[in-house]
């Protein structure tokens, strides 16, 4: 693998899994990564795929050097040919080329502006980085994918998964702010690589992007769409069609158990962080119903399969 940037980026997802599942059952380090170092550039805040990403790059024997860059580094410029006379110090074409003398491997994450639904699809900051870097780039989230996330999201399901084709339902909830749609983008365009039945259920105006739906059944009805589901993906997004905008805070879509004896006994799942009693309510949350932390915890190993691929490709 040369990069990690979207979900295509995959040769041989199968094997990807199998790999990242064999890395957590084993366990073990390995010295595959000593001497190279993986640089993590944030423009936004991370929990999980900071810790995680970290946690997997020393299993693998790496150095690892982090940056939030939103606030430590010079802002930096992205437009071709721009005349630097604002508070942009540093223009990518430096920034990455000299990154590279230092890091083996760069991940960013860097979040969209959810203004210009242009600007955010072209993935100006993922893209730039991958331009003018001399080394391979990993998405730690951008603009419109959360392909570690996504890949993650596989390792869990296919761990707990007991039938032959599940059902797996990923479902719009209420939050009070406009969040991206790069996670369900990443979990929709996954879910169409897996052997499952899978559709999306959100309210009217949030539907994802057609070209990334494909075709998805999208139901409006919740509870229908629940039936006899076997896991529920849960995530909030802003609108699509009228770009980054929250049109209306529906708590009635809010998962709670009552919602989830439909299901045929549904594990829930959740990217995190969630917002309790607005997104998932403490009582599906607080019981076995979910595998939030098992999922969590997963990170690590999609991230760790992820690394050991490209440094395989380093060699
Ligand atoms: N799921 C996820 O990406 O978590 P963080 O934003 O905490 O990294």
């Amino acid at each position: 693998m040369k990069n990690y940037t979207t979900l295509a980026d995959i040769e041989d997802l199968e094997s990807l899994i199998r790999e990242a599942r064999g890395l957590k059952s084993k366990n073990t380090e390995s010295e595959l990564g000593k001497g190279k170092t993986l640089g993590m550039l944030f423009f936004n805040p991370s929990l999980r795929t900071r810790l995680s990403t970290e946690k997997a790059a020393k299993l693998l024997g790496m150095d690892v050097m982090v940056m939030n860059a939103d606030k430590d580094g010079w802002a930096l410029e992205f437009e071709d040919g721009a005349v630097m006379n604002s508070d942009k110090a540093e223009h990518i074409k430096e920034a990455a080329a000299v990154l590279s003398q230092y890091c083996d491997i760069i991940a960013v994450r860097a979040f969209p502006g959810l203004k210009d639904r242009e600007k955010d699809e072209s993935e100006q900051v993922m893209n730039s980085f991958k331009k003018y870097a001399s080394v391979p780039v990993v998405n730690l989230e951008s603009a419109t994918g959360h392909p570690l996330q996504a890949l993650t999201d596989a390792i869990t399901i296919q761990e707990i998964n007991k039938k032959e084709r599940p059902k797996v339902v990923l479902t719009w909830a209420p939050h009070p702010k406009a969040l991206p749609q790069s996670v369900p983008n990443s979990f929709t365009e996954m879910m169409q690589n897996l052997d499952v039945e899978f559709m999306i259920t959100n309210p009217r105006g949030y539907d994802l992007n057609a070209n990334i739906r494909k075709n998805v059944r999208v139901e409006h009805d919740q509870e229908q769409a629940f039936r006899d589901a076997d896991f529920v993906y849960v995530k909030n997004w802003s609108s699509y069609d009228e770009y980054g905008k929250v049109l209306d805070v529906e708590r009635d879509w809010t998962v709670d158990q009552e919602k989830l004896q439909q299901t045929d006994n549904a594990k829930v799942m959740h990217c995190l962080p969630v917002r309790r009693n607005m997104v998932i309510a403490d009582d599906v949350l607080d019981s076995e119903s979910s595998i939030v932390i098992q999922q969590a915890n997963n990170r690590t190993f999609a991230a760790q399969a992820v690394l050991k691929r490209i440094l395989e490709c380093l060699k």
